[in-house]
């Protein structure tokens, strides 16, 4: 018989992380989700249980907005489970009008979409490696393409912080470091595991609806939501990445509606990709 695939999804205390979640104890995976709120994290887990029927949920709680956090939460899951097989990093979002840096420094759009993956992903390697079907996936955006305008003197945005911008640089940076990583994977040795991005599509969920971005934004944000995807269907390309046979071999591509699709290749060369990496690299060995 085969053996029961472990999940790990960052942020699925609802949304797309949530709807992800679900379908995944469903299919009889034992579920690790993560959430910032106990109480909230709780309630997902105890929900997901009930929809689903399987008992094997449980959860673990972190800021990913901190690197203290990551860590510990990742020592959590080594302490406990020793074994994953699937690591969906999905928690994230736009952040404010105004800049601003968390507790360690960093501003916070880069802490949760960028700094939090890369590391997390880094410190649940080795269990991942242990795999036969190792699979990342992070969840990026289109705002890629739409919104991100690097200064690669400023990763952090120290000078003409924009919200939008910053989430479009951090979501593009997520993709270059995972196209980096496959490579190293492959290079290592470690054919058995791979890493992909996607964009979910516009979906009807808490993204942004806290965010104080300004009242044209959130005026038509408010408009255009009742076309947005449900949570279920943003949830369908992760699904895919996290399940299929058919993407079983496939890594650091980039996927939207369950179909690689090319990255923006505005600002990618080979050496903006090495530079992000390295940023990563020495801003989470420079934090004490
Ligand atoms: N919705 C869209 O249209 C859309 C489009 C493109 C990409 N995405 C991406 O899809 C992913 C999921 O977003 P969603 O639409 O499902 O939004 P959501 O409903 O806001 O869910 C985001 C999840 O991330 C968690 N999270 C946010 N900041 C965190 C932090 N500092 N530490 C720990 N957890 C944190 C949230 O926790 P709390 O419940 O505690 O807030 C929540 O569980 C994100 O990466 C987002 O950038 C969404």
């Amino acid at each position: 018989m085969e053996q029961q695939k472990t999940v790990f999804i960052t942020g699925a205390t609802g949304g797309i992380g949530k709807a992800t979640a679900i379908t995944l104890a469903k299919q009889q995976y034992y579920v690790i989700i993560h959430g910032r709120n106990k109480e909230k994290t709780v309630a997902a887990c105890e929900e997901i249980k009930s929809i689903s029927g399987n008992e094997n949920i449980d959860y673990i709680t972190g800021d990913l907005l901190l690197m203290s956090d990551v860590k510990k939460v990742a020592e959590t899951l080594i302490n406990k489970y020793n074994r994953l097989d699937v690591l969906i990093n999905n928690a994230g979002g736009i952040m404010d009008k105004d800049r601003k840096e968390t507790a360690e420094g960093i501003e916070t759009t880069m802490a949760v979409n960028l700094l939090a993956p890369f590391l997390l992903t880094n410190l649940l390697l080795d269990v991942l490696k242990k795999s036969d079907d190792g699979r990342i996936i992070n969840v990026s955006s289109n705002s890629h393409q739409l919104n991100a305008k690097p200064d690669f003197d400023d990763l952090e945005l120290k000078n003409n912080y924009n919200p939008l911008t910053a989430y479009g640089n951090a979501k593009l940076f997520l993709i270059w470091n995972s196209q980096h990583l496959a490579k190293k994977l492959i290079q290592d040795g470690y054919g058995n595991v791979t890493v992909n991005t996607l964009h979910p599509g516009a979906v009807a969920t808490n993204f942004g609806v806290n965010s104080n971005l300004g009242s044209l934004l959130n005026f038509f944000g408010k408009l255009a939501r009742p076309f947005f995807k449900t949570p279920e269907q943003g949830a369908e390309t992760v699904l895919y990445l996290a399940t299929s046979e058919k993407v079983k071999l496939i890594s650091g591509k980039y996927f939207e509606n369950k179909k690689i699709k090319t990255a923006s290749q505005k600002y990618y060369s080979q050496k903006n990709e090495q530079l992000v990496w390295d940023y990563c690299k020495n801003r989470i060995n420079n934090i004490k």
